[in-house]
């Protein structure tokens, strides 16, 4: 049976990449700190799901405990390592950096060094589509420059890249960073744009819509990431001349259809039947007014490309959000 370690079971991605793993009959370590960042409940209850498969066990962890990772790594010998925890949020690391350096820097050395001196098969990491910061050329390529973040979370993704490099460079591990674009849908992020407008509109309370609306995003549905990634950690990379000898890559994934800001907002009253109260404000210091991946290579490794348009994943979304809180 194969062993997984997935960091961050209670977060959003990893809770839904869980349940995706255990219901295929593979085993599934977990570990998170569940911190306050957001709603802890809504953690608890992603928790809850999961703690129904026998396949199942948790850890409540903090990725900055490098003993108990070292040991968790080398007694289990993990397949595969999907490392998802993470202090997320571009705007957060304006007001907490040192959240940022303590979970996404300190942590990811820990896990590293868990992955070489536990001998796993794959270490497979989120980045994130900050890493491309103001980049004007579009869509966004994992060959284009990414030397000028403009938040500190996309500062440390891209650390995060570089450091899985130089891993698999010395030690031989596969690695495979993953890009992800603004992934959304049930059990989703609070902090997150379209969870605090689907909050707000049926409060009939005013929503805030940053640079006035002029901005878009490759919005990506949830269940599409988890294909991806689940495909993408199958899919071990090799060293050969072409990469100097070092099995490291780096993905983009995400839908590759970028959505207007105000059409996005106009699919999210239509799913809810209400509209919404805007106030339009300037662009918030750290955010960047357009994503777009470049998914050609997903395609061309790993034979996939999202499918899910944001009319069927937003009334998902509508739907689990009105069963959950309503
Ligand atoms: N959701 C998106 O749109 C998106 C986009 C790009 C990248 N990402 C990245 O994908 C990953 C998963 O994102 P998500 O949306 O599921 O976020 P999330 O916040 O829902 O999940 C992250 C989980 O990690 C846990 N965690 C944070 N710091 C920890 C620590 N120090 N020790 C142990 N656990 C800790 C949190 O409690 C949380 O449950 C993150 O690395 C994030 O940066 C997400």
């Amino acid at each position: 049976m194969l062993k997984y370690l997935i960091t961050g079971c209670a977060g959003f991605i990893g809770f839904h990449l869980s349940q995706d793993i255990l219901k295929k009959g593979s085993m599934v370590i977990g570990f998170d700190n569940l911190n306050y960042y957001y709603d802890v409940d809504l953690k608890k209850s992603r928790l809850s799901q999961l703690n129904v498969y026998k396949n199942f066990k948790f850890h409540q962890l903090d990725l900055t405990d490098q003993q108990s990772i070292l040991e968790l790594c080398t007694h289990h010998n993990f397949d595969y390592v999907i490392h998802l925890a993470a202090q997320a949020g571009v705007r957060y690391s304006l007001e907490n950096p040192h959240a940022y350096v303590d979970s996404n820097l300190v942590g990811f050395i820990n896990i590293l060094e868990g992955c070489r001196h536990g001998k796993v098969k794959h270490l497979v990491y989120a980045s994130s589509s900050s890493v491309y910061g103001a980049n004007q050329k579009i869509p966004f390529s994992t060959q284009d420059n990414v030397d000028h973040p403009i938040s500190l979370y996309a500062a440390t993704k891209k650390a995060n890249e570089l450091m899985a490099y130089t891993y698999s460079h010395l030690y031989k591990i596969p690695t495979t960073g993953l890009r992800f674009f603004t992934v959304y849908g049930p059990w989703g992020r609070p902090d997150m744009a379209y969870f605090l407008f689907t909050k707000a509109i049926i409060k009939g309370k005013p929503i805030k819509v940053f640079n006035h609306g002029k901005m878009k995003r490759d919005f990506t549905y949830i269940d599409d990431i988890v294909e991806g990634i689940v495909r993408v950690s199958e899919k071990i990379p090799q060293g050969s001349e072409l990469n100097n000898n070092v099995p490291a890559k780096v993905y983009n994934i995400g839908n590759n259809q970028p959505v207007e800001l105000m059409t996005f907002i106009e699919v999210l009253e239509n799913c809810i039947g209400k509209k919404a109260i805007k106030e339009f404000l300037p662009m918030q210091p750290g955010d960047v007014p357009m994503t777009y991946a470049d998914i050609d290579d997903l395609i061309n490794d790993v034979g996939f490309s999202p499918r899910t348009s944001i009319e069927e994943g937003l009334d998902k979304f509508v739907q689990w959000y009105k069963s959950f809180y309503l």
